[in-house]
């Protein structure tokens, strides 16, 4: 039975707890809690990654049910039709032809490349869109990695040399935002002389800034056949067991000129978005990767989760850790379930 003291009755005989605090309160309808609420998706803090390649038909990816590597041409319907739903901001990501690749990487400069193309079509389509572009090498690796090789190593300096020709190629083209994801020390800043060099001191940094050694990059790595040609990517993206060193990324990246810092993956690392938000004043970007999308896909797809309501918990998590920019394969999805459940303006 209660013990004597805590259960009261109040004046009108019912029970009372003697409780002034009641923080259910502001739960106490959906009005309520809307009015109170801390953290709010909007699609205008989304990025949405889009897949192409140079074929006149588009192919399904297995490991991400929902995404396709898209044709130029669908590239630009599917960010016609996101826009609709209120995305403004789209990064691509090529698949290139084997015959394209080298152990430098030249093919990422080639002003004819197929992202220089893709970034001109999407502005053209969408001229107040934010086109991102990738900067790496990996795509175009022969050896599939995101540096020069040499003796079995990724050569640091070197590599910057061709991801500073790679930003300024795709700044001409109109890349809004370049966004190095390679992790060679020093590129931020690199990066921003050899753009501010050349005329282009209004093309933004996002910098993937605490990149880690992550085994959820494998479905993305299945769309564009860009798995690592030997080895792995730990001798330069971060040790998941560490989030002290984001700190350091961070500090050096803010100091080289980055405008946004990124943490990848998402999900898993939220403490280090958490991290990132209290050390510095710059935006901070999430990428949900492609494995976190695929894991919500396979237990949706066999019923044990619901999507919608997790895809869009998972990315208001996001917010609520302190990342102001979200990269999602769901950004599309996203965006139009928060149009039908009234969630925007
Ligand atoms: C390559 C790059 C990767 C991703 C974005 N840029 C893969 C990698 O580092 O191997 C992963 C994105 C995802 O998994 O969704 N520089």
């Amino acid at each position: 039975s209660v013990p004597p003291g805590v259960l009261k009755t109040n004046s009108r005989g019912a029970p009372w707890v003697e409780q002034r605090a009641r923080p259910r309160r502001n739960r106490k309808s959906e009005t309520m809690r809307r009015m109170v609420r801390e953290n709010q998706l909007s699609p205008a803090d989304f990025i949405y990654p889009l897949f192409i390649h140079e074929d006149n038909s588009n192919v399904l990816i297995a490991s991400m049910p929902g995404c396709e590597r898209h044709s130029l041409a669908s590239m630009v319907a599917e960010a016609k039709d996101a826009w609709q739903y209120g995305v403004r901001s789209f990064v691509v990501f090529p698949k290139v032809d084997d015959a394209l690749k080298s152990n430098r990487g030249e093919e990422a400069y080639n002003p004819s490349g197929i992202v220089p193309r893709a970034v001109a079509m999407l502005k053209d389509a969408l001229p107040d869109s934010i086109v991102c572009t990738d900067v790496a090498l990996d795509p175009y690796s022969s050896k599939g990695h995101d540096g020069i090789v040499e003796n079995g190593k990724i050569l640091n300096d070197a590599t910057i040399e061709q991801l500073c020709k790679q930003s300024v190629m795709q700044a001409k083209a109109g890349s809004d935002i370049v966004a190095p994801s390679d992790m060679m020390d020093g590129r931020v800043g690199a990066i921003r002389d050899a753009l501010d060099s050349e005329g282009f001191t209004e093309v933004s940094i996002l910098a993937y800034t605490a990149k880690y050694a992550s085994a959820y990059y494998g479905p993305f790595r299945d769309a564009l056949d860009s798995h690592p040609g030997f080895g792995d990517k730990k001798t330069y993206q971060q040790d998941p067991a560490n989030g002290r060193e984001a700190l350091l990324e961070a500090r050096l990246d803010e100091l080289e000129g980055a405008d946004m810092l990124m943490v990848k993956p998402g999900l898993p690392y939220l403490d280090v978005i958490l991290r990132l938000r209290q050390e510095s004043s710059l935006p901070i970007a999430a990428y949900h990767v492609s494995g976190e999308y695929s894991m919500l896909k396979a237990a949706a797809e066999r019923g044990w989760l619901d999507e919608r309501k997790v895809a869009l918990e998972t990315l208001t998590c996001f917010k609520r850790a302190g990342a102001d920019v979200i990269l999602t394969y769901y950004a599309k999805q996203a965006s139009k379930w928060l149009v039908e459940d009234g969630m925007l303006g």
